[in-house]
């Protein structure tokens, strides 16, 4: 059985004053990785943070050094003690233009930087209804695989979010996810990646009270949870629905 990961996606929120609270009133939950997922400012005040989380960032450079103004290596980031990286979030494929290769340059530079890629990948709604949902994320999968390679793809995590879902409060339900899941499994076998240990996060307005039973999906390894992710409370139920 695969060991769930809980990865808080922080997006542009924060300041080193409510930071420090949130930090506060994080534990550390067994049975589960937890991952914080901060904004590149604050990576350095996450130096000190509770045991038991590990470090991720949001975004990261398809180029490795030199003159790419406002850009962040991810040698930068494992500098600073990150395991884990977002890319292809759809909020950076819609607001910023990123394609299937931007992403999939993405997430190789992360990997060749020591980094463990979280790759996004989900459908809009209008995708959904026109039946085009597979479709759409075996494409963006596909362009993962081609620059990864299929040794590459079995190191990294994927994230399942649903555009629809994302801060809407309308999660996929668990069946929604779970046929999702499966079908992504299933899709990278087909193309001979070893998908066994590959962790297919869910996200899309994963809250408390829905948390238990999305994790509960047999193909469903944990959770990359947004606004839920700023309220320690909220968090941390998550977390240990997670760790059970
Ligand atoms: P949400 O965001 O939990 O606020 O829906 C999830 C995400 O965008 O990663």
């Amino acid at each position: 059985m695969i060991k769930k990961l809980v990865a808080g996606n922080w997006k542009m929120n924060g300041g080193l004053a409510a930071n420090e609270a949130l930090l506060a009133a994080l534990r550390p939950v067994s049975g589960v990785d937890v991952a914080l997922c901060v904004p590149h400012p604050y990576l350095a005040q996450l130096q000190r943070r509770p045991p038991g989380f590990e470090l991720g960032a949001q975004d990261v450079s398809e180029f490795a050094a030199g003159a790419y103004t406002g850009e962040v290596s991810a040698a930068m980031l494992a500098d600073f003690g990150c395991r884990y990286v977002i890319v292809g979030h759809s909020e950076r494929r819609a607001l910023f233009g990123e394609d299937d290769a931007t992403v999939a340059r993405k997430a190789c530079a992360a990997l060749s930087g020591g980094l463990v890629p979280i790759v996004c990948v989900g459908e809009t709604l209008d995708e959904r209804e026109a039946g085009e949902a597979l479709a759409v994320i075996t494409r963006q999968l596909a362009a993962v695989v081609e620059v990864l390679g299929k040794e590459g793809l079995s190191r990294s995590v994927l994230a399942y979010e649903p555009v629809w879902a994302i801060g809407s409060g309308r999660s996929a339900t668990a069946e929604q996810a779970e046929e999702v899941h499966a079908a992504i499994r299933a899709w990278l076998v087909e193309q001979g990646v070893d998908a066994t240990g590959v962790r297919i996060l869910y996200g899309g307005s994963v809250k408390p009270d829905n948390a238990m039973e999305l994790f509960a999906m047999p193909n469903v390894d944990g959770g990359l949870i947004g606004g839920a992710s700023l309220v320690a409370g909220d968090f941390m139920a998550i977390c240990r629905a997670a760790g059970v």
